[in-house]
Order: structure tokens, then C-alpha cells, then sequence
């Protein structure tokens, strides 16, 4: 499909780990919490033996990142499609506009934790991923989005978001630390880069259009600092989490 990002296997023809056995993957605990769906962990280790195993490696049912992979092996590999076609329209709407090359990266982050992470808490684990990458004031502004969404700004150009009264109804109000981190937010320095991302949020779920992610390759290199070990190889206090997107089907 047009639209679909690019999968390609950048190590098909080396062997996938485990082999001869069959492989388990438990779902994660997160994502079966409160909604009925059964928790996984008994049955499946009562299924346990010497031909069947739990997950650890690479998962032949994903692409396989590449041994050092960047910040754009993760969007065509590891996102999902929505998120992949949100953030580059986000971005590309930007950059469009004149923007700076912070609000473009900004955009072009803003939502990466939904990408193939978690959605709970977006803006805080979204910063969190970047943080060792980016400026401070970048990580910052992706923070904070998740609270300005809720709050209208007309002189910025930012009304309360439709989408949000199909989401979660139109008499919703956000919870007291979204209310406190607006509060915090409004009064920051930093508040226009944070403001300018939910800005482009807004007119980003556009359908039927390409965007190659090569055209912010440049952007990228000068506003995000790619490490030569490869994200998820750095040492860094967020290097597990990245490992977490290159296997997240790993038991342990
Ligand atoms: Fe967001
Ligand atoms: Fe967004």
C-alpha cells in the first residue's frame, strides 16, 4: 500500500534466536490491566517445556531493525501506521509555515511514544525517549503538549480540539496535574515552542498524503543527536526503552 510505511529486513539472512523451539510472547501486563482480557501468565507458563519457550531476540513477525538503528529506522520499522503519517504531516505542516527547525522537530517528536510504546502519558514518555537527544527546551515542549491540547489558546491560533469531544466526550475535564502543568506551562519561557506544537497537531490527520521521512534527514542531523551506537545502544538512561521498540515481545 501507498501509504503503508517501508518495511524492509535489514539482516534477513541471519538466523532468527531460539530456533528449533516454539516461541511464547506473553502480552504485556499494561495492556490487559482493567479490561477483561485475561492476564496471560499462568496459562502460558503452564504451557512452558523444553520445545516451548518464552520470546527473547528478534520476533521474525517484525522487521529487523539494523544493528546501530537511528531515529528513522524506528518510524518506517517500528511505528504504526497512524502515528508514522501524524508525526510526518505534523512536522511537514511546520516547516511549511516558516517554521524554526526546533518547532519542527518538536512536531516531528511530539507523539513518538504512541508510535509503538505507550499511549497512557504520551507527552511525558514521548520527552522522556528524546530527552538525551534533543535540546531541553524541545523535550520540554513535548511534555507539555499532552496538557496544552486540553486548553484553548485563541491568539495562538489553537482552538479545543473536536477530536477531543468525539474522544472522550464533550463534557470532559482533564484531571488536576493537567490543569497544574497548563498553569506551569503558561507561565514558562518556553511556552510558545510548546503551544506551536499542538498548533500543527491540530490540522495532521490528513489521509491520502506521502510524506518520504528523508526530506527531515538534515533537520534530524542537526537537531537531534543520533548516537553512533545506535538508539537503544548508548548506555543512556532511556537506552532500555528503545530496546523495548526494537523487541517488544522480549518475556524478560
Ligand atoms: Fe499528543
Ligand atoms: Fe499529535
Amino acid at each position: 500500500m501507498d501509504n503503508e510505511p517501508i518495511q524492509h529486513n535489514a539482516c534477513a539472512a541471519e538466523p532468527f534466536p531460539q530456533q528449533g523451539r516454539e516461541r511464547m510472547i506473553c502480552p504485556q501486563p499494561i495492556s490487559a490491566l482493567g479490561t477483561g482480557e485475561p492476564n496471560m501468565e499462568k496459562p502460558l507458563l503452564a504451557r512452558m517445556s523444553p520445545e516451548r519457550v518464552f520470546m527473547m531476540g528478534d520476533n521474525p513477525a517484525l522487521a529487523r531493525m539494523p544493528k546501530e538503528p537511528k531515529l528513522l529506522d524506528f518510524f518506517r520499522l517500528r511505528f504504526s501506521p497512524i502515528t508514522y503519517h501524524h508525526l510526518l504531516q505534523s512536522a511537514k505542516t511546520a516547516l511549511d509555515a516558516g517554521q524554526d527547525e526546533k518547532i519542527v522537530i518538536a512536531c516531528l517528536l511530539h507523539d513518538i511514544s504512541n508510535g509503538a510504546f505507550l499511549r497512557t502519558e504520551h507527552g511525558y514518555w514521548s520527552a522522556q525517549l528524546v530527552a538525551p537527544y534533543v535540546s531541553k527546551e524541545v523535550a520540554w515542549a513535548i511534555q507539555y503538549h499532552q496538557a496544552l491540547r486540553y486548553f484553548a489558546d485563541e491568539s495562538a491560533g489553537f482552538k479545543y480540539p473536536d477530536a477531543y469531544n468525539h474522544f472522550f466526550g464533550f463534557d470532559y475535564e482533564p484531571p488536576e496535574y493537567i490543569q497544574q502543568a497548563h498553569r506551569e506551562a503558561r507561565a514558562h519561557r518556553w511556552y510558545m515552542t510548546s503551544r506551536l506544537i499542538t498548533v500543527y497537531d491540530l490540522y495532521s490527520f490528513q489521509d491520502n498524503v506521502t510524506i518520504d521521512p528523508e526530506m527531515f534527514t538534515d533537520i534530524i542531523g542537526r537537531n537531534f543527536r543520533q548516537p553512533r551506537e545506535g538508539l537503544g545502544f548508548d548506555g543512556s538512561p532511556v537506552a532500555h526503552m528503545w530496546r523495548t521498540l526494537i523487541w517488544p515481545n522480549n518475556f524478560l
